[in-house]
């Protein structure tokens, strides 16, 4: 396969509004020994890429510090962590039978081998990312997706939405007949929380707002309540026993609301702060009754391992909202903070 000099790629060259992702001709990364260089197919955008755009995840020193999710970024840097495409190359001792084959990218930098290594970076954060016509990735992080009945921009959607929607289903213990509680369930975690949820055989209860809420419903939530309105009021009455496991990317004062509706031995598992990230609760809701509080980011090597094992059968089907050209990124990122659409946005090089 001939792989040009250069590619086209749109970066971040500083934290701040949609400006500073600015179009670029770069050198095409070449990959180092145990990489595969992939051109991209589609890339999918997440919140994180506005989050890390605008560096709006503060340091335990400093919350309002602009910073990315593990702290300074390096600028120039290609955002974006979910990439599927094809592999075009790979690196000395890589292997040469990877070469032509469909793949999607975990974009997970893990602290340890093995596993069950926590992840402490991402690509398009902490390495060069998918908005470019070409990626560079580990080739034990190059999943063959040949044979999955899902389409490239479908693929794309997969890692950071619902990986983290898986991480967080296998970190709260979700069990089939259990009661599951989805918070922000339009959205890209949520729908995947919602559908996972669903196909692990558990009762989905979901927390979406106004015109999406058909579409959460249409994922496989079996009752959906509006945010609108009493939260902790409609869920009592739709699961006046409790709930097993709440999964939550909105905190704010659902952490309050939610943990009283948590069973005995129940699983409040968090991953996002939509909704605010300064949180109070009585702690005595949580001591008393054996519950437990879960931070979730990201996933391991074996939930994403889980994750390919279930798009190969075709058991997900993500739902792709719209698509745009590489070029209108900014836009997309634009569209994505708005929230008027249900399911992920992709961007084609
Ligand atoms: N920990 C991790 O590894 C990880 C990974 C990915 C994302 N995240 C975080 O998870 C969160 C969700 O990410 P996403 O990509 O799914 O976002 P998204 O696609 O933008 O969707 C978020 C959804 O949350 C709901 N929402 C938005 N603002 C809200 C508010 N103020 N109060 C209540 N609900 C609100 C909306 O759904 P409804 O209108 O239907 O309620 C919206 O569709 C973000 O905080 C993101 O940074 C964490």
């Amino acid at each position: 396969m001939t792989v040009p000099r250069t590619m086209r790629a749109m970066r971040i060259v500083q934290h701040g509004g949609p400006g500073v992702l600015r179009p670029a001709e770069v050198d095409v990364p070449t990959p180092r020994a145990g990489e595969a260089l992939i051109e991209v197919g589609a890339a999918a955008l997440n919140n994180t890429d506005v989050w890390t755009r605008e560096g709006a995840y503060g340091r335990p020193d400093d919350p309002a510090a602009l910073s990315g999710w593990r702290g300074p970024l390096t600028f120039p840097r290609i955002q974006g962590a979910d990439v599927a495409g094809h592999v075009v190359a790979v690196g000395a001792t890589g292997d040469a039978g990877l070469v032509g084959l469909r793949v999607v990218v975990d974009p997970a930098t893990y602290d340890a081998a093995g596993p069950d290594a926590h992840p402490v970076g991402l690509m398009g954060s902490e390495r060069d990312g998918g908005y470019a016509e070409y990626v560079t990735a580990p080739v034990d992080q190059v999943h063959d997706m040949t044979g999955s009945p899902l389409t490239v921009d479908q693929l794309a959607t997969l890692p950071t939405a619902y990986g983290t929607a898986l991480g967080m289903i296998e970190r709260g213990r979700l069990h089939e007949g259990e009661t599951a509680l989805v918070s922000g369930a339009s959205g890209g975690v949520g729908l995947a929380l919602v559908q996972l949820a669903r196909a692990r055989g558990a009762r989905v209860l979901a927390v979406s707002s106004g015109a999406k809420i058909g579409a959460v419903r249409a994922a496989g939530a079996h009752e959906v309540v509006d945010r609108a309105r009493d939260v902790p009021g409609q869920l009592r009455a739709l699961a006046p026993e409790g709930v097993d496991v709440g999964l939550d990317v909105v905190a704010g004062s659902l952490v309050h609301d939610g943990l009283p509706l948590l069973r005995e031995g129940g699983r409040w598992v968090t991953a996002g702060a939509l909704g605010g990230h300064q949180v109070g609760f009585d702690v005595r809701r949580l001591y008393l009754h054996n519950r437990q509080l879960i931070g979730s980011s990201m996933h391991t090597r074996a939930h994403f391992r889980l994750l390919m094992d279930l798009a190969r059968r075709g058991d997900i089907r993500p739902a792709v909202a719209a698509a745009f050209p590489l070029g209108e990124a900014a836009h997309a990122q634009d569209e994505l903070a708005r929230r008027r659409h249900v399911g992920k946005l992709v961007l084609h090089p």
